[in-house]
């Protein structure tokens, strides 16, 4: 029962002190590698974001494309020819019909002088509204020769705006012209006959397709015309407001370089790209949120670069982050759960190691044993022999004396003291003749449970006179084992004495427990006394081995016992606590005798 070596005993403390090094090396090089992470997975989020952006920009393009082919289209058909008559009506309705409810509002149609305008709107009824038009500028640019087939993208007059409650709106202009001929023969000539305008809702061309766009979980797209307004948003209350203005008014306690300088230095000067700034809110969030943001500008009118919008997408950072985050700790932890079993392996494979060499050091020492036994079980023999004889004697003449001498007289006292040496020095001879006529081992075969009911009912009463509690723990059905059943009781009866010595001055607990260890069965007997000292525990098989005081204990009732159990092919084991080293409450000694039972070739 040696202690390991202390090198031995730091193994498991290094690896554990290693791998707690270890995983802490892995988090540190996780959390580098997880804000190079989150960079890069940012820039890639807001690459995504750009790439949003210039979809919905593509899309509004589109639209404003196919607004402008309408207007061209309308602009080829002979009912414009006739002035205000009802072909002219019907075919404005067919136009209207034919557009995106709420984005065309109204449908113009200006006489050549500008004097009065024929007008259908989402009423579905024309009117005729009265001029003067003539000084509008989308009038007076459809007047210029030049412009002949071209289209005009501009803002709309007040007039029309205040009619609209103030909405942002567009206008989309184009000259129309009337096939004349100057008489026969001549070339022809076709004359100016008035300007055709289709009167746009810009809002709702580009919350059209931004209004559904997301970004990650939480992000939206707005959109900014060249002046800052924002013509879609999701807050509704930002609509037609100046974007510098409006956002300082909500929320005040934020300043809004960061985006104010991306709108002012790149969205209205029409670049595409990303970026981040700190805005006042987030959808139901409000306070400093910092955001990243893609934006790409929608040419309104091809002709005239200056008039183009902005579609930004923005969402949050902690967006991106938290998914970081979690992606990073999943990765941590499955780290640490790979690098845990790794220390679990190495330590129960550590721990196998131990237990191998200590039973192949237990063998060692069980052979050893039987090894000195043997020899001294012949030089016993041989002592027992030569010192029987003049014992003997020595005891036979003390008897003839004792007769003679008067009892209470001087000589019969010493004659008495002689016959107990004697008889003293006699039981010793007799444990050395026992020690050396260990039985050979004979096909003989004992019911553990019995032996130990027998042996129990022998010392029983012994036991409660020393306040010795005695408890019986026997497994039903225990198959035979090996071994001479006189021989079993004789080690029983050794282990017992010695428990009851060791907890003779105190009283305890003798507790006897059979049971089945595979292809063995076993008894344990266990005591509560005062334990062995870890040094001794090695030797108390040794022949003559003893702690007790002279006269009390000859040294060999182990040894006998260990010859008897080894005879049988079976083992002999103790573990023991002493009391000086756990106190005298968790004290003892438990002596197992491991037998093989009946039928078990090995
Ligand atoms: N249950 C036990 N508790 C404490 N010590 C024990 C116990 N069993 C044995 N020992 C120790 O082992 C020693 C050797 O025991 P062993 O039975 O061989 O000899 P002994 O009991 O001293 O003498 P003998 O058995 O010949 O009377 C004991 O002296 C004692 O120190
Ligand atoms: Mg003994």
């Amino acid at each position: 029962m040696r202690r390991p070596h202390p090198v031995r005993r730091m193994v498991p403390l290094v690896g554990i002190v290693a791998t707690v090094l270890l995983l802490i090396f892995a988090f540190v090089l996780g959390l580098v590698s997880f804000g190079k992470m989150r960079q890069v997975v940012t820039e890639e989020f807001n690459g995504q974001q750009l790439v949003l952006a210039q979809n919905l920009a593509a899309l509004i393009q589109q639209d404003l494309d196919f607004l402008r082919r309408e207007l061209a289209v309308l602009n080829l058909s002979p009912s414009l020819q006739g002035g205000a008559s009802p072909a002219l009506v019907n075919r404005l309705k067919v136009t209207l019909a034919s557009i995106q409810e709420g984005e065309l509002l109204e449908i113009r149609s200006v006489s050549p002088s500008g004097r009065e305008a024929v007008v259908l709107d989402g009423s579905g009824v024309a009117r005729i509204e009265p001029g003067p038009f003539n000084d509008d500028p989308c009038f007076l640019w459809a007047l210029v020769a030049a412009n002949r087939g071209r289209i005009l993208v501009d803002d709309s007059p007040r007039s029309l705006r205040e009619r609209y409650g103030g909405r942002p709106l567009l206008t989309m202009a184009t000259p129309h012209y009337r096939a004349a001929t100057a008489g026969v023969g001549s070339r022809r000539q076709d004359e100016f006959s008035g300007v055709l305008l289709f009167v746009l809702d810009a809002s709702a061309i580009a919350s059209r397709f931004t209004d559904h766009a997301r970004s990650g979980s939480t992000g939206y797209a707005w959109v900014l015309d060249e002046r800052g307004t924002f013509l879609a948003h999701p807050m509704s209350s930002f609509v037609g407001k100046n974007a510098f203005e409006v956002r300082p008014r909500l929320n005040p306690a934020i300043g809004f370089e960061g985006i104010n300088a991306i709108m002012r230095d790149r969205m209205l000067t029409g670049q595409e790209g990303t970026g981040s700034y700190t805005s006042g809110w987030h959808r139901q969030a409000v306070g400093p949120i910092h955001k990243l943001i893609g934006f790409c500008p929608v040419h309104v009118d091809p002709e005239r670069p200056g008039r183009r919008w902005s579609v930004a997408v923005v969402a949050p950072v902690s967006e991106v982050h938290g998914l970081v985050a979690s992606l990073f700790m999943r990765q941590f932890f499955m780290q640490a759960a790979i690098v845990l079993a790794i220390l679990a392996g190495g330590i129960s494979l550590f721990r196998m190691e131990r237990r191998w060499t200590r039973l192949k050091k237990q063998r060692e020492r069980e052979v050893n044993l039987s090894s000195r036994l043997a020899s001294l079980g012949m030089l016993s023999a041989g002592v027992a022999h030569e010192i029987n004889n003049p014992i003997a004697i020595i005891l036979g003449f003390t008897d003839v004396l004792l007769e003679t001498a008067p009892p209470g007289s001087q000589a019969h006292e010493h004659l008495k003291i002689i016959e107990r040496q004697a008889l003293a020095c006699k039981t010793i001879v007799e444990n050395l003749g026992r020690f050396a006529r260990i039985p050979e081992q004979r096909d003989e075969t004992a019911d553990l449970n019995e032996e130990v009911r027998r042996v129990l009912a022998m010392v029983q009463s012994t036991l409660l006179t020393e306040k010795i509690e005695c408890r019986a723990d026997l497994q039903d059905g225990l198959p035979r084992a090996m071994g001479d059943p006189q021989g079993l009781q004789q080690v029983l009866l050794n282990l017992i004495t010695n428990a009851r010595g060791a907890m003779k001055a105190r009283g305890g607990t003798l507790t006897v427990r059979t049971y089945r260890v595979d292809d063995r069965v076993a008894v344990a007997v266990r005591d509560t006394g005062h334990g062995i000292r870890r040094q001794d525990l090695g030797r108390i098989f040794d022949p003559f081995f003893t702690t007790k005081a002279p006269g009390e204990g000859t040294g060999l009732g182990l040894s006998i016992s260990h010859g008897i159990v080894e005879k049988t092919g079976g083992r002999i084991t103790v573990e023991s606590q002493h009391e000086d080293d756990v106190g005298a409450a968790r004290s003892g000694a438990t002596f197992t005798v491991l037998l093989p039972v009946v039928g078990d070739g090995s």
